[in-house]
């Protein structure tokens, strides 16, 4: 039977033990010649320290933990699952796709496995595909995961980008349902900022051609974001036929603490419904609203029945929004 809704079953999230406060950052940035201080990083971004996974720790190593959350939260076990997908652009290899590679370590086979890239609203696209499949009747027990690596694609010489950035991952299970669940998404991109926000370096010829490190005009992706997170939250709440006042929590990247407590304000959400973890972890691109929501469904602050609305927003340029009730 096909389902009328998907809805979250279970949440988890996992950051690799190491971490660097912004003090830490301001040291090892230093020995580079360097300069930077945890004044500027708290007062721009609202970041105070970010996890970097350890060399060969890849992003299927992070994402199996937060799965294994997830599934123990739905109360699954990793055969019942029929999709997984995960977001990501920092994939362990070229291909095969991080979620074959998952699916293995997870030790099941046969389920349908693929990523999606689409930074860091990677999620929320994800998120809106494995809800599409299930509502098709092709999947009914779907993980959605978001992992990065983003710390292998920094460059510790441009104190402009390097301080944001950091490792993670975080998880759900979609399982079919006849009561909602999520209500309604909204996907975009503009491929014409392509150049505000990339890593263009590719492989070609047996080497990597092109600059492999993370380029990014901050001030660009700043008005582009405050923008298009505000539009894609009226879009999805119009479609779903809610406002603002249904709204229990805002769970948007956790990119920097500005955008978020701006798009808030737009939307005129008290700063108190805004899920806001980007302290702990910095920007962890498609890795950061889940991880967001599994912290603050294990904190006790999001209930069954809370109204939330997801939004990412990030290279491509990319943008989206999900509103669903928990
Ligand atoms: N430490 C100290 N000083 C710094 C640092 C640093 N780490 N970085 C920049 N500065 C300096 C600059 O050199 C500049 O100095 P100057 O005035 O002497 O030239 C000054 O600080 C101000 O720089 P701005 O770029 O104007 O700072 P701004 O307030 O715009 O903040 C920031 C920069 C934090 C990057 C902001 O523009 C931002 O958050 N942009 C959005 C980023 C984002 O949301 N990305 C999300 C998508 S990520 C994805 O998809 C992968």
């Amino acid at each position: 039977m096909v389902a009328r809704y998907s809805r979250i079953a279970g949440t988890g999230s996992h950051l690799p033990p190491r971490r660097l406060s912004n003090d830490d950052m301001t040291a090892m940035l230093a020995q580079r010649g360097v300069e930077t201080s945890d004044a500027w990083i708290v007062e721009r971004t609202g970041i105070r320290a970010r996890h970097f996974a350890d060399d060969g720790v890849m992003c299927s190593d992070l994402a199996l933990p937060a799965a294994q959350a997830a599934l123990a939260a739905a109360g699954r076990r990793a055969d019942e699952i029929d999709l997984i997908v995960v977001a990501t652009s920092t994939p362990d290899m070229v291909f095969p796709s991080t979620a074959c590679i998952l699916q293995a370590k997870l030790g099941i086979a046969g389920c349908a496995a693929f990523d999606v890239q689409a930074v860091c609203s990677g999620f929320v696209y994800a998120l809106t595909v494995a809800d599409a499949m299930i509502r098709a009747g092709s999947a009914r027990c779907a993980l959605v995961v978001g992992s990065e690596v983003f710390s292998r694609l920094l460059d510790f010489n441009d104190r402009t980008t390097c301080v944001l950035f950091g490792d993670g991952a975080g998880a759900v299970v979609l399982e079919a349902s006849d009561e909602p669940g999520l209500l309604a998404s909204s996907l975009h991109a503009d491929g014409r900022h392509v150049g505000v926000l990339c890593t263009p370096g590719t492989v070609s010829g047996g080497k990597v051609s092109g600059d492999p490190l993370l380029k990014m005009d901050g001030q660009a992706v700043f008005k582009l974001a405050v923008g298009v997170l505000e539009s894609a939250a009226r879009e999805v709440l119009a479609k779903a036929g809610r406002t603002e006042a249904d709204l229990d929590w805002l769970v948007p990247h956790q990119a920097n603490i500005r955008i978020m407590l701006g798009t808030a304000k737009k939307l005129k959400l008290s700063p108190d419904k805004l899920v806001a973890t980007v302290a702990e972890h910095g920007n962890t691109s498609a890795a950061s609203v889940p991880l967001a929501l599994d912290h603050a469904v294990r904190a006790g602050q999001i209930k069954r029945g809370d109204t939330l609305l997801l939004e990412g927003v990030g290279g491509g340029f990319t943008w989206g929004a999900v509103l669903l009730d928990y």
